[in-house]
């Protein structure tokens, strides 16, 4: 698949998860039943999935590999995974709280994917 594509698909992917982070969060704070459902998680998880799957093609693309050769990739994944746990514990514990640290790091990711640095300062 072509650089460009891979981009769009990351792109596409990061905008859908974020439109079901803020859907899923809405819905735990107020008590909606099908934020824990199987669909909702498996949906939530194949776009997260694609994230990474897109953003190994990129980084392929690149030959740059994170806890290899690019703190700035490392930074992304890690982040990434972190977000996906907390989401996916917010959601089964019921524990909102644990939201904004997930939305941090999502947040986190997307600002190092612009700025191709994993420290802002
Ligand atoms: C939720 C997690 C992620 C978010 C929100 C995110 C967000 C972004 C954004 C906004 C861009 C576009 C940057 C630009 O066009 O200037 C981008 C590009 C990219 N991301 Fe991600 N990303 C995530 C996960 C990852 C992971 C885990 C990796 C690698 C292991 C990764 C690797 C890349 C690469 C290689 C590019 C292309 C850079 C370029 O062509 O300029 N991303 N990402």
């Amino acid at each position: 698949m072509s650089y460009m594509a891979l981009k769009h698909l990351h792109l596409m992917m990061v905008g859908l998860t974020l439109v079901f982070f803020v859907l899923r969060s809405g819905g735990l704070l107020i008590g909606m039943q099908w934020i824990g459902r199987t669909w909702a998680r498996v949906v939530h998880h194949v776009i997260d999935l694609t994230i990474l799957a897109s953003a190994l093609g990129l980084a392929a693309h690149l030959s740059q590999w994170p806890f290899y050769n690019s703190g700035w990739m490392t930074a992304k994944l890690l982040a990434l995974v972190g977000y996906m746990v907390l989401t996916a514990i917010a959601i089964r514990r019921q524990k909102a709280l644990l939201l904004l640290p997930a939305l941090v790091l999502v947040l986190y990711a997307g600002w190092v994917g612009v700025s191709k640095t994993p420290l802002p300062f």
